[in-house]
């Protein structure tokens, strides 16, 4: 699908790589909606573009969402979410914290795929991408279960809807980079004594979301982004 001329939503682009991507799709062409609780950053994004509309939308409303979507675009980047560096996480948070944090990344999500559905078959198509996480895969300990739970729920949820494409005319697929090169991310790596690879620029990260949208064979794909590694396809052909 070609960028330009697309009306994209971008949620959590107030900062960091939802800020890079709406950037990223506004330099293509795409009109871009702003989503964020953060209003000032938020307002700091749609500025350094130079267009677009920001909506200051609390992702776990279920409310906000529906009013967000209601703009009904042809590009949803489900890109809001978060929460490690949060504690406490699972069990010594308390219910109503650790369920705050399936909602924003994988109950938002969902809701906002949801309600994209119907008007991208009617306008003829669209394209859904998911921000997964390296915390969503494997077998591993993760410092926080509740985030780590949701990004590999939204992980296999993507690869589950690669069937959407003959249905509805849309192509739904997940990015799942591990630690990304934002400015607060190159700030934490220099504070480490061991470093490690370098982490994943933020240009590679936005080349992966305009391929999912620009290729039209793409659907229910789950793509990696490792440190230091060249991108890696996960999931193939829908089943
Ligand atoms: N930064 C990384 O290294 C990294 C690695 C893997 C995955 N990810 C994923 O990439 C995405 C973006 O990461 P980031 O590092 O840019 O995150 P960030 O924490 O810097 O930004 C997240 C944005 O989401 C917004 N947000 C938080 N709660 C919200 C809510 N309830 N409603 C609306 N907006 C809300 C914040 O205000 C912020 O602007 C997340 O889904 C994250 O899990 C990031």
């Amino acid at each position: 699908m070609e960028i330009k001329g697309k009306l994209a939503v971008v949620t959590g682009a107030a900062v960091g790589i939802g800020r890079a991507i709406a950037q990223r799709l506004a330099a293509a062409g795409a009109s871009v909606v702003l989503a964020d609780i953060d209003e000032a950053g938020g307002e700091e994004t749609r500025a350094l573009i130079g267009s677009g509309r920001f909506v200051r939308t609390d992702l776990r409303d279920d409310d906000a969402v529906a009013a967000l979507m209601s703009c009904e675009p042809q590009i949803l980047v489900n890109n809001a979410g978060g929460g490690p560096s949060l504690r406490p996480c699972f069990p010594d948070a308390d219910v109503g914290r650790w369920t705050a944090s399936l909602d924003l990344n994988l109950r938002a999500p969902m809701l906002a795929t949801q309600l994209a559905l119907e008007p991208m078959r009617r306008a003829g198509g669209g394209v859904v991408i998911n921000m997964g996480s390296t915390a969503g895969l494997g077998f591993g300990p993760h410092v926080s279960p509740e985030y780590s739970a949701a990004k590999a729920a939204l992980i296999r949820f993507t690869a589950t809807l690669g069937v959407l494409r003959d249905s509805h005319q849309v192509r739904v697929n997940c990015v799942v980079p591990d630690w990304v090169a934002t400015s607060r991310g190159l700030a934490e790596q220099a504070a480490l004594p061991d470093p490690g690879p370098p982490l994943v620029p933020l240009e590679t990260l936005t080349d992966a979301v305009v391929n999912f949208i620009e290729d039209d064979s793409l659907a229910g794909r789950v793509l990696l982004l490792d440190r230091g590694q060249p991108p890696r396809m996960l999931a193939g052909d829908p089943l």
